[in-house]
């Protein structure tokens, strides 16, 4: 009697589970993933996708399973199409990758805590039923692990002991086991209540606040007035946007914590902050479309004043998609590799990069491909 055939062991699928998951950022990287992983659109800005990061054993796209915590229950499939309608997604695009928004949907869990101060449930219980919520997912989908990424509206800058929602969710990531990702400048992992968690952390992590637009001109530009011994007397700068990230951003307290990394680049990269400040003023009517606008005064040889001034328009969700599909598939290697702790060798991503992480984004990069070279000689 000859014995049964063994089937081939299925290739491992991994979780993605997004704090925001309802956001722009996260509607457009679940399409995103789904339109590129089924050959409808090229890589284009990401970073994973190309020369250095071949076979160093990134998880495919098309292995990465969708879920996560929103506060809104506006299905993924209709937020995509208000997305198609404002031009941030191709058109067509909502209806040809339905099926894996409307499986990404039935993956979401509602976040918390309900409004304000007003959820019964303590800090602890929260962060025991946000974790319950990814443990669940990772075992009910089969997954080999799954990496936690807070894309969720900005907050203010937290004041006293309570734990904003951004810390619950962090802590409730490491309490799953999940490495974790902040792309936003909210406290995250970074809370002071957290830091002892943080330090003994036996997952990867990385943050914070996703380096797409302004900051990412200002990390390359900082440098080279640096390297060519030119003095910046004041670096000004005036951001216009709309969408859900602009309405977050019109609370003066929310903005804090935005342009703290905004300046603090400037601050790394020529070694002291140079007179000047930023602004976010809320235009509805931009909608996801960011202008920001940037003054730089300089003095050159005998002190001949000049001026440098850029315009940056772009899709923001569309800048901050790609990063965050490279950022999870970084961390989930990452955990496969047995790393733990903060990676500065991110850096490259963020305005607020952890500890160790070099400003100057070509030092960045440097680091980045070094880390994938790191990668591809592990397990
Ligand atoms: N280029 C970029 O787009 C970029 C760059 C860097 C950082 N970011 C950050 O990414 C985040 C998302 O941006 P966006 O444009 O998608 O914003 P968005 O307003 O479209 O989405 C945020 C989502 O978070 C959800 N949310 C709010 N509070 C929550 C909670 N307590 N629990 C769970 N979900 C909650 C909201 O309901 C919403 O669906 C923002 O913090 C933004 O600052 C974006």
């Amino acid at each position: 009697m000859s014995a049964e055939p063994s089937l081939p062991n299925p290739a491992p699928r991994f979780g993605v589970w997004l704090i925001g998951a309802r956001g722009s950022v996260a509607t457009t990287a679940i399409a995103g993933s789904a339109a590129v992983a089924a050959g409808l659109h090229p890589p284009t800005g990401m970073v994973t996708e190309t020369t250095p990061f071949l076979s160093c054993g990134l998880p495919p796209l098309s292995s990465l399973v969708f879920g996560g915590h929103d506060t809104v229950d506006c299905p993924l499939p209709k937020r995509a199409e208000h997305l198609a309608e404002g031009g941030v997604l191709p058109h067509g695009l909502p209806a040809a990758v339905h099926a894996e928004l409307a499986e990404a949907d039935r993956q979401i869990k509602p976040g918390g805590p309900l409004t304000g101060h007003d959820d019964p449930r303590s800090q602890d219980e929260l962060i025991d039923a946000f974790a319950a919520d990814i443990v669940a997912f990772v075992r009910d989908q089969d997954l080999a692990g799954a990496v936690v990424v807070n894309v969720a509206s900005t907050e203010p800058v937290p004041t006293g002991d309570t734990l904003p929602p951004s810390s619950l969710y962090a802590a409730a990531a490491l309490r799953a086991g999940c490495p974790y990702v902040n792309f936003t400048p909210s406290s995250g992992l970074h809370h002071p209540a957290l830091a002892a968690d943080a330090a003994t952390a036996s997952v990867p992590y990385a943050g914070r606040d996703g380096k797409t637009g302004q900051t990412l001109l200002r990390s390359v530009l900082g440098p080279m007035f640096l390297h060519r011994a030119l003095a910046v007397r004041a670096w000004s700068g005036t951001n216009l946007l709309g969408g859900g990230d602009g309405a977050a951003l019109a609370d003066p307290a929310a903005a804090a914590a935005k342009n703290a990394g905004k300046e603090r680049v400037l601050t790394d990269t020529l070694g002291a902050a140079p007179q000047g400040e930023v602004h976010i003023d809320d235009v509805p009517a931009l909608g996801d479309w960011k202008t920001a606008w940037d003054h730089i005064a300089f003095d050159g040889f005998l002190g001949a004043r000049m001026v440098l001034q850029t315009t940056w328009q772009g899709c923001d969700s569309a800048l901050a998609a790609p990063l965050v599909l490279d950022l999870a598939r970084l961390l989930l290697r990452a955990h496969t590799a047995g790393l733990t702790g903060p990676r500065p060798e991110l850096g490259f991503y963020f305005k607020d990069p952890d500890p160790g992480a070099g400003a100057a984004l070509g030092e960045q990069y440097a680091a980045l491909v070094d880390f994938a070279d790191r990668l591809r000689g592990a397990r």
